[in-house]
């Protein structure tokens, strides 16, 4: 089963910034999930909220800052600024850090809230200079986005995030618009579903498992993997299963 650090190892570190992302790639873990916006003057950022009131020391919404001004506040601020300053990734940073690295990245395109102009093509584009397109992974509530990824990068898979719902049918569903994978909220997952998935080829990627019971219930189902903000913890558990 894959761990992949949700925003980095949030539940320790700040979420979204390069502290937290390093912090999950010491555990061994497979991947690292992270979301991405867009500023004021287009520049991909890592976070997760359209403003930075929740995570940082500033207000505002993120498309009305430029990149310049966005680097100033404190990303370290959710965990009370007691890890130093942490500065809001550029998407960028992450893919130079990330490329020497064996993590596979999974991308969640925040667009579904506010939708960026070219957000996909911008990502596609930071991907595919960075040579990352046969280790990275997109995701998206707006199933809308993932249809224009698949137009612009097909040979990058894609997983449909949900929420609130058990999707019926949902192998069915990611099989018949070309979706790789279904990305369930924990909360609502069946193990039906899972099978359902699995009967049609589609992976099982769930959010966000941070209880090492729920973690073996899902591994019982055959689920492919798990974002956690816990990637250490989970590892651990993990490796002591599969020994
Ligand atoms: O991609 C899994 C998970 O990150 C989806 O929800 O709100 O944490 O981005 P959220
Ligand atoms: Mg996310």
């Amino acid at each position: 089963m894959k761990v992949f650090g949700h925003r980095g190892y949030s539940g320790m570190y700040p979420e979204n910034t390069m502290l937290s992302f390093q912090k999950a790639a010491d555990t061994g873990c497979y991947g690292i999930e992270l979301d991405v916006q867009l500023t004021k003057d287009g520049q991909l950022v890592v976070i997760h909220d359209e403003t930075i009131d929740r995570t940082t020391d500033g207000t505002g919404a993120v498309v009305d800052y430029t990149f310049e001004e966005l680097r100033r506040f404190d990303a370290s601020a959710i965990k009370g600024g007691t890890h130093g300053f942490q500065p809001i990734p550029s998407f960028e940073e992450y893919c130079e850090w990330v490329k020497e690295r064996d993590l596979v990245t999974n991308i969640e395109i925040k667009s579904g809230v506010y939708y960026y102009e070219d957000i996909e093509e911008k990502t596609v584009e930071m991907v595919r200079r960075f040579g990352l397109t046969d280790r990275v992974l997109f995701s998206s509530f707006n199933h809308a986005s993932l249809f224009r990824l698949q137009q612009l990068a097909p040979e990058i898979p894609r997983g449909a995030l949900v929420e609130y719902v058990d999707l019926g049918n949902a192998g069915y569903y990611c099989e018949r618009y070309g979706f790789q994978n279904y990305h369930p909220g924990v909360e609502w997952l069946t193990e039906e579903n899972v099978k359902n998935c699995k009967a049609h080829g589609v992976g099982v990627n769930v959010w966000t498992v941070n209880d090492m019971g729920v973690l073996e219930k899902l591994y019982e189902w055959g689920c492919d993997g798990v974002f956690t903000n816990y990637p250490g913890v989970c590892k651990a558990w993990l490796d002591t299963r599969e020994a």
